[in-house]
């Protein structure tokens, strides 16, 4: 299909052309392979690499840089490029298990893997702490750790004293795993010097960081760094800064004068890079006799490492799904000894939601209400937290329109009263979910050339999410064109400052950029093609200059969700049916139906696909995935896609998704509110009080398996 409505790199995807980081294959290629440690706390006494330098083919062996060979990029979150400040390979300190202790590089993969497993390594181990509750793990106050206004509690009226008045009262603990992002790409990077530039191929969210952080780490400036990465196989959060192993990757390059590759193992992607913290959510909901919800409370605790604080921000979202006039959040974090998690699809919403969710439903029972009634009670169109308006806010319309969908009249209000005919126990679930609607700085460049053909080029990075086909189809439109004459360049240094991709601001970030630049090409234009040479113009976002300065030094720049004037939102709501077996206790979900406000729908198959894909996600988490830490060494146990169970095709059976498809007045000129992360809040809570339906069990940890029915 070429139509204006295809994603517009999906053959091209399917005939295998698009190159990947780790596809490239420069002359000379040299391949690495990391030796990593086996405790997870303490330090390296000595490394013995002889066997591994003896090892026909290797060409080096790097155990330890100086700092001032390679400093810290520092923590992305504190003002840094890297998802941890930790930089492996520079000291003798073990900060978790798996962290890289040599970097062996070598003319092919096989000798440079077989030497790594050659290293020998002694280490001095310290007493280690892999959980939460665990008395070796330190829990520090989030707002006074990390004095930042936005990280600061969120505190609406006296919640505490309204919930002592309330006549219906639900107070419960919900506890969430870590779970790892598992993208399909490995994590990995073909690294090389031309002359003193280093130029980078490596799937990214955030090609900014890779070259300003790299810049900072080696000394060299950021003009001498080029990050190329059009096409990422999935980053979720994952690949949302410069990886620890890419500094020494350039290191060995530049010695060795030779290109060289790494491409993590998925073990090693699970202990190496950043992942979804275990976090645990106390909720206390207060209503009056009809469920109208007077009072929240939500404190959670989140894990993080030693080395940084990786601040949560759970009651951002919390506080916000309804109008809730008294709200109070409390928010810590709890260091153990691991790599530094991070952020994740939904990374505070989906957990934080999921919690707050299966309360609501919790308040629902106990109130005697309908759980959609209760829901459409308690809507808001005002954000509780500042008073001012939503820019928009759909979440009625996505209730009614999913209730109808799903057919919810028809349901039974009892817990454990519905038996299908095969003796399975039916239930059907609903939960909202929210995301905030933040937008980065972009600057667009559009080229019209004079055999009628677009070129566009932007900040935004392509990881599947379809921001490609998105700007495409906005162009093609705005020409009045097939979307076959329009190219998009993405996640190239090259072509743009490119600043994170994540937050589910891309598509909302761009598209004004690109909506401005193309109004600017046609005025320029005049309708006439050019003749002779392209004709290029730029614009951008207007985003305020100070923002706009810090993302062109490779820094996280954001505005939203809290605008001057109205709070900015993306909301969705999810019907979920589960079918529990009578004897295995299995649990089936035969169907799903969600409906999302993502104000103007961009790109209609890509954004179906998104929220098919978020569904996925959360039913993942509510009936699969979890990661299991390892007590006697540290890290995870169940580090490989056999172990860690994700879900299939077989787990889901069929999804329906609809969008409410009206633009955002306020937010931006094209109307776009984000969409990838939306999509996955709420629906392990629907799962969750689906089961809850079907079974009379309210299990309040996820994920939610046979052993919790029996
Ligand atoms: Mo996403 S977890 O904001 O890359």
């Amino acid at each position: 299909m070429t139509g204006n409505r295809a994603r517009v790199d999906a053959r091209d995807k399917v005939m295998g052309a698009p190159l990947f980081a780790a596809d490239r294959v420069p002359d000379g290629l040299a391949h690495a392979a990391l030796a990593t440690a086996t405790i997870d706390r303490g330090r390296i006494a000595a490394l013995d690499t002889a066997r591994a330098e003896a090892v026909p083919g290797v060409r080096l062996v790097l155990t330890r840089l100086g700092e001032d060979e390679l400093r810290t990029a520092g923590f992305l979150m504190a003002g840094g490029y890297a998802f941890q400040s930790f930089q492996p390979l520079t000291s003798d300190r073990i900060a978790y298990r798996g962290q890289p202790v040599a970097l062996v590089v070598a003319d092919d993969p096989v000798a440079a893997t077989h030497a790594a497993e050659l290293v020998e390594a002694r280490y001095e181990a310290e007493p280690h702490t892999v959980r939460i509750d665990d008395p070796g793990a330190t829990v520090v106050l989030q707002q006074e750790a990390i004095p930042l206004p936005f990280l600061a509690d969120v505190v609406v009226g006296d919640a505490d004293a309204e919930l002592a008045k309330a006549e219906v009262r639900v107070e419960a603990v919900y506890e969430h795993p870590s779970q790892n992002s598992a993208p399909m790409e490995l994590i990995g990077a073909v690294v090389q010097w031309r002359g003193d530039t280093l130029v980078v191929h490596e799937g990214t969210q955030n090609a900014a960081s890779i070259r300003h952080g790299l810049a900072h780490q080696l000394g060299i400036d950021a003009e001498r760094v080029e990050v190329v990465s059009p096409y990422t196989g999935g980053g979720f959060g994952q690949k949302n800064s410069l990886q620890p192993h890419i500094g020494p990757l350039a290191i060995a390059a530049r010695r060795l004068g030779r290109p060289v590759k790494l491409v993590l193992t998925r073990p090693q992607v699970f202990h190496q890079a950043s992942f979804r913290p275990v976090s645990r959510h106390h909720i206390s909901l207060g209503a009056d006799a009809s469920g109208r919800l007077l009072a929240a409370v939500h404190e959670a605790d989140q894990q993080t490492s030693r080395h940084d604080l990786f601040p949560a921000t759970f009651t951002e979202v919390t506080s916000r799904l309804y109008g809730v006039p008294a709200f109070r959040g409390r928010q810590r974090l709890v260091q153990t000894d691991v790599q530094t998690p991070g952020y994740m699809r939904a990374p505070f919403e989906h957990p934080g939601a999921w919690a707050m969710e299966c309360a609501v439903d919790e308040l629902a029972h106990a109130a005697g209400a309908d759980p959609v009634e209760l829901r459409l009670a308690n809507d808001t169109t005002h954000d509780p937290v500042t008073g001012k308006p939503f820019s928009s806010r759909h979440v009625a319309e996505c209730l009614q329109r999913g209730a109808e969908l799903f057919g919810w009249a028809k349901r039974r209000p009892e817990p454990a009263q519905w038996i299908a005919s095969d003796g399975s126990q039916v239930g059907w679930g609903v939960a909202i979910g929210a995301y905030p609607a933040a937008s980065t700085p972009a600057v667009a460049r559009a080229v019209a050339y004079p055999d009628g053909r677009f070129g566009v080029e932007v900040d935004g990075h392509e990881m599947g999410q379809g921001i490609r086909s998105a700007i495409t189809l906005l162009v093609a439109d705005l020409m009045g064109v097939p979307a076959n004459r329009v190219t998009v360049g993405l996640g190239d240094t090259r072509v743009a400052t490119q600043h994170l991709t994540a937050g589910s601001w891309g598509t909302s970030s761009a598209l004004p950029a690109v909506h401005a630049a193309i109004l600017k090409l046609r005025e320029t234009l005049g309708g006439r093609r050019p003749t002779g040479a392209p004709v290029a113009v730029s614009a951008s976002n207007e985003m305020p200059e100070p923002l706009q300065e810090r993302a062109r030094a490779g820094q996280v720049a954001l505005a939203g969700p809290v605008w001057d004037d109205f709070v900015a939102y993306s909301f969705i709501a999810h019907f979920v049916e589960v079918r529990v077996d009578a004897g295995t206790r299995r649990i089936r979900v035969p169907r799903v139906v969600s409906v999302a406000d993502c104000g103007r729908v961009a790109s209609p198959v890509t954004a179906a696909s998104q929220v098919r894909g978020g569904v996925v996600w959360g039913l993942g988490a509510a009936l699969r995935e979890g990661l299991e830490v390892d007590e006697r060494y540290g890290g995870f146990v169940n580090a490989t896609l056999e172990e860690y169970p994700v879900t299939v095709n077989a787990d889901v059976a069929r999804i329906d998704v609809e969008f409410i498809d009206r633009p955002d007045p306020l937010l931006n000129p094209v109307g776009v509110k984000g969409l990838g992360e939306v999509s996955m809040v709420g629906v392990a809570a629907a799962a969750s009080n689906a089961i809850f339906h079907a079974t009379g069990r309210r299990v309040r940890r996820l994920p939610i398996t046979i052993a919790d029915l029996l």
